[in-house]
């Protein structure tokens, strides 16, 4: 039997409860398909910084090291907000991207058919269907480029500093991941940028032109960024690849979540060139949401987006494909059953908690 080791890095807020959730999901999906997880606990963020002093201890940096994967909760609260950079539980996050070179963050934006009336968007607009993924470059542009801080000039005036950054070589293999994906899909990708106003958008669009060209299958539609947001609004079925750069991906995969209905049903994998022991992609996968300080640590979580990562981990990081079509399948069961959680605004037959909508997952697997 396979084994295979997955660093767990719970976080902060709903991170441990969704997080639990995926681990319940995978080990059903283990069972029923014949391998084996090594699942080791590891802290991040704000968990960390409190434990140790640091979002992201060397305890936690070698257990990734050493993992095939990296299943990821949550991490951030309002106690670490006034915290300088290098403490706050956010940098952990951008020091696992940039350590394994995580330059490809996809975010699959699938509407459930059963949830249709869970967007606030009218079904003459979602009612086709929405099926696309958001390529989102993840190591590079403003949340990594010089300089950035906070300096005080000599005459007292303050300034917040952040540069947005790109490399041709940083956009082709994002540009060649997001078309490489759309010859496994509808062919088409639609890039976003502000070429209008920033010199990193004018490149971003001549490089992706230039990868276009190694494509010729793939039709290529470029947007403006600010348009682009309304689109995703008034035509989603339209897209297939969304790629985008770190900023724009991140601001963007919010909004389209309101056409699936919830942020807590989007999962997301982040892969590089990094290789594990079976030779595939050490990937990262952690949900969409973020730590939702609001609702933690009350059973109110929807953990469908963390046990959609645990199929994409169990897709892209360790090759079960079987298995991570079983997870797939068996939420798409649980949504046509009427099962909900609080935050998917339909009618169903029945609002769980976080661990009962998991363990549901769980009993329709194999
Ligand atoms: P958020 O995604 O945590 O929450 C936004 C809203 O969505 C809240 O009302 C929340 O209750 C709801 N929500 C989110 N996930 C949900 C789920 N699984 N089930 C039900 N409802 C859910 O965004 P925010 O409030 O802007 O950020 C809170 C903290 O999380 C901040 O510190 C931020 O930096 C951090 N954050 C972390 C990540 C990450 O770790 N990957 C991602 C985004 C935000
Ligand atoms: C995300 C989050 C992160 C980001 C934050 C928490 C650093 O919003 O993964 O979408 O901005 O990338
Ligand atoms: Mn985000």
């Amino acid at each position: 039997r396979p084994t295979y080791r997955i660093a767990c890095l719970p976080g902060d807020g709903i991170g441990p409860e969704v997080t639990r959730g995926a681990v319940t999901v995978l080990e059903a999906a283990a069972a029923a398909y014949g391998f084996a997880l090594e699942f080791s606990a590891h802290p991040v963020g704000g968990a960390a910084y409190d434990a140790a002093g640091t979002p992201f201890p060397d305890e936690t940096r070698e257990a990734c090291d050493a993992a095939d994967a990296i299943l990821f909760g949550a991490v951030g609260g309002p106690q670490y907000d006034g915290l300088p950079w290098e403490h706050r539980p956010e940098a952990a996050l951008l020091a696992i991207r940039k350590r394994y070179d995580l330059y490809a963050n996809l975010r699959p934006i699938l509407l459930y058919p059963p949830l249709r009336d869970a967007s606030p968007l009218k079904n003459e607009i979602i009612g086709g269907g929405v099926d696309f993924i958001i390529v989102r470059e993840l190591v590079g542009g403003i949340y990594f480029g010089e300089p950035r801080g906070i300096t005080t000039l000599e005459d007292g005036t303050r300034r917040g500093v952040n540069t947005e950054v790109y490399t041709d070589a940083e956009i082709a293999r994002i540009a060649r991941m997001g078309f490489t994906i759309a010859r496994g899909r509808r062919r088409k990708v639609t890039s976003v940028d502000k070429a209008n106003v920033m010199e990193a958008g004018r490149l971003w669009r001549t490089v992706v032109d230039e990868v276009a060209r190694e494509f010729p299958d793939v039709e290529v539609e470029h947007l403006l960024a600010d348009n682009a947001a309304m689109q995703i609004l008034r035509r989603p079925g339209d897209f297939d690849v969304m790629l985008a750069s770190n900023l724009f991906g991140d601001f963007l995969s919010d909004e389209a979540a309101m056409l699936t209905g919830s942020i807590g049903l989007l999962p997301s994998a982040s892969l590089g060139a990094a290789q594990n022991r079976l030779g595939l992609p050490k990937g990262f996968y952690e949900p969409i949401h973020g730590s939702a300080p609001d609702i933690a640590g009350r059973d109110l979580a929807n953990p469908l987006a963390a046990i959609l990562c645990g199929a994409m981990l169990l897709r892209h990081s360790l090759g079960q494909e079987e298995a991570a079509l079983a997870v797939e399948r068996a939420v798409v069961r649980v949504l046509e059953e009427g099962f909900r959680t609080g935050d998917i605004k339909v009618p169903g037959t029945a609002v769980l908690g976080t661990a009962a909508m998991a363990a549901e997952v769980a009993r329709r697997i194999g």
